[in-house]
């Protein structure tokens, strides 16, 4: 079965921590009163990268700005399909000056960005399944936006509810494995969107609070393989079991941010 997972490269956007910190607290994750080890944050950012690398995915990055320590949270700035790309407009005001650096990036690489008018914070909330979009809502993106980014990118866009604060971004609680796909955790959904994920993945991996708390639904999959944080054991066994092979990448010191790995990965399609 193993064999039968192909893997498709991938162009990904990242952000180096050399600003990273924890100065407040916009989630449930986040102490400032508690130290980060940057040295430690530096390693394992450099492992990620060395690994998407390794297994063959293109890395573009955008230059840190001292004074924005979420913006290693690449994921949180656009979401781009087509080379359609949609811009972010974030919740916290610590947050909103990230937009225009990632902008600035995204027009030296040749693109337009779509400014939104309401809440959304890019790929944290808004998921790629390959046919359509998935689309968090109830911390932080908000139900406008989702019609924006519909009318914008011309796929349909499906809203779905989160209610554990913990799991404030859809991309905290949900992953999508390839184009037939996902894996995500039920509880994290309102039962209306469980109801709405159940019809639409009934073969979905459901991964438990446990592997959810340890960020083992902030992974990235190329189809095969699936980068995933190390203390999400019993999930990474159960992706395996599934044919998919998991890559474990500690992502430790960002988890105190309330990020992992795909937090800090934005793809280009
Ligand atoms: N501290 C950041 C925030 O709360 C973490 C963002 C994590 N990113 C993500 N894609 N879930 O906004």
């Amino acid at each position: 079965m193993s064999d039968s997972r192909v893997p498709r490269s991938r162009r990904f956007l990242v952000c180096e921590p050399r600003h990273f910190a924890v100065q407040y607290a916009i989630n449930p994750w986040m102490h400032p009163d508690k130290p980060v080890d940057v040295d430690l944050a530096q390693e394992q950012w450099q492992a990620l990268i060395r690994a998407y690398r390794a297994h063959g995915h293109t890395v573009d990055t955008v230059e840190p700005v001292p004074g924005l320590p979420d913006m290693v949270f690449a994921a949180n700035a656009a979401f781009v399909v087509g080379g359609r790309v949609f811009g972010s407009l974030f919740h916290a005001p610590e947050r909103r000056p990230e937009s225009v650096h990632y902008d600035t990036w995204f027009k030296a690489a040749g693109y337009d960005v779509y400014r939104p008018e309401s809440v959304t914070e890019g790929e944290g909330d808004l998921v790629w399944t390959g046919r359509y979009v998935l689309a968090g809502t109830g911390f932080r993106t908000t139900r406008e936006a989702h019609r924006e980014a519909q009318e914008f990118l011309g796929h349909p866009v499906i809203g779905l509810t989160l209610v554990d604060p913990y799991f404030y971004h859809l991309d905290t609680a949900l992953f999508v494995l390839d184009d037939d796909n996902v894996c995500y955790y039920p509880e994290a959904f309102s039962p209306g969107s469980r109801e709405v994920l159940r019809r639409l993945y009934p073969d979905a991996v459901l991964a438990t609070r446990e592997d959810a708390m340890a960020f083992g639904l902030n992974s990235v999959s190329d189809g095969r393989h699936v980068f995933i944080a190390p203390r999400a054991e019993a999930l990474a066994d159960r992706l395996a079991d599934h044919g998919y092979v998991p890559v474990p990448v500690d992502l430790s010191e960002f988890h105190k941010a309330g990020g992992g790995i795909k937090c800090c990965t934005q793809e280009i399609r």
